[in-house]
């Protein structure tokens, strides 16, 4: 089947989430690397525990929540314009270095993000990255109140642009996010980008184990959910190709 439209998942797949780790070291020297990594994976239990519950709230709450927790357990004062740098962060996040080359290559297709991130999140960082003008849609699950992995979520893709999930390629770096949209039934790619061989030696490299490596064990191997990914890629740059040979 044709491939008509490659969307994506925004957070960790095209922008670099690690970005924040300059801005969080330099508001508490020494801790930059814990409270990046405890607040991803604070900020995702969150969206799962809240779509879980029926008690949803928008991503930016959800992150700022992640971040308040974050502060709070490590024992971090902190001021308001402190925490509000912080926060802008996410409106700023690095975009992986291949990536706009990427969208050129395949801007014969419909190009799309469906992400977690609420709406103001989303279209503030596609305007500050040059984004808005290679894509057709910038999609929020805040449409659903729902957050991925929930099938409810995927189906926006559909809705928007529509394109029936055999014809959707969707690319996620985050394993969670490809196994929810295995299930659901979109064709989908996972970027590798941090193979078992390297996590070996991240885990042999050092006596203690460092919050990084921590996250990478975590969140970038795939999980054990019972669906696998159609593609397995190593970086956005490997895509163009991947779709012709779709097509
Ligand atoms: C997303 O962009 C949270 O990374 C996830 O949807």
């Amino acid at each position: 089947m044709t491939i008509k439209a490659v969307v994506f998942d925004a957070y960790g797949t095209l922008y670099d989430v690690q970005s924040v780790a300059d801005v969080t070291e330099d508001a508490f020297p020494g801790y930059g690397e814990l409270i990046t990594q405890v607040w991803r994976i604070k900020q995702l239990e969150y969206s799962w525990l809240r779509s879980l519950m029926g008690r949803y709230q928008d991503f930016a709450v959800v992150t700022r929540d992640a971040l308040v927790y974050t502060l709070r357990s490590l024992g971090l004062q902190y001021d308001e314009p402190t925490f509000a740098r912080i926060i802008d962060k996410y409106q700023h996040l690095a975009l992986y270095p291949d990536a706009l080359s990427m969208f050129e290559a395949l801007k014969d297709r419909k190009l799309a993000i469906l992400s977690n991130g609420s709406p103001d999140m989303l279209n503030a960082l596609v305007r500050n990255t040059g984004l808005e003008r290679v894509l057709d849609a910038t999609i929020s699950v805040d449409a659903k109140k729902v957050f991925k992995p929930d099938p409810a979520a995927y189906a926006l893709i559909e809705k928007v642009l529509h394109t029936p999930p055999a014809e959707v390629l969707f690319i996620s770096s985050n394993p969670w996010d490809v196994c929810g949209a295995k299930a659901f039934g979109l064709n989908v790619a996972w970027i590798e980008r941090v193979t078992p061989e390297a996590m070996a030696l991240a885990c042999v490299e050092s006596e203690t184990v460092a919050p990084l490596t921590m996250f990478k064990t975590l969140r970038t191997q795939m999980d054990e959910l019972g669906v696998h990914p159609d593609h397995r890629i190593h970086a956005l740059s490997e895509l163009p190709a991947l779709v012709s040979a779709r097509s």
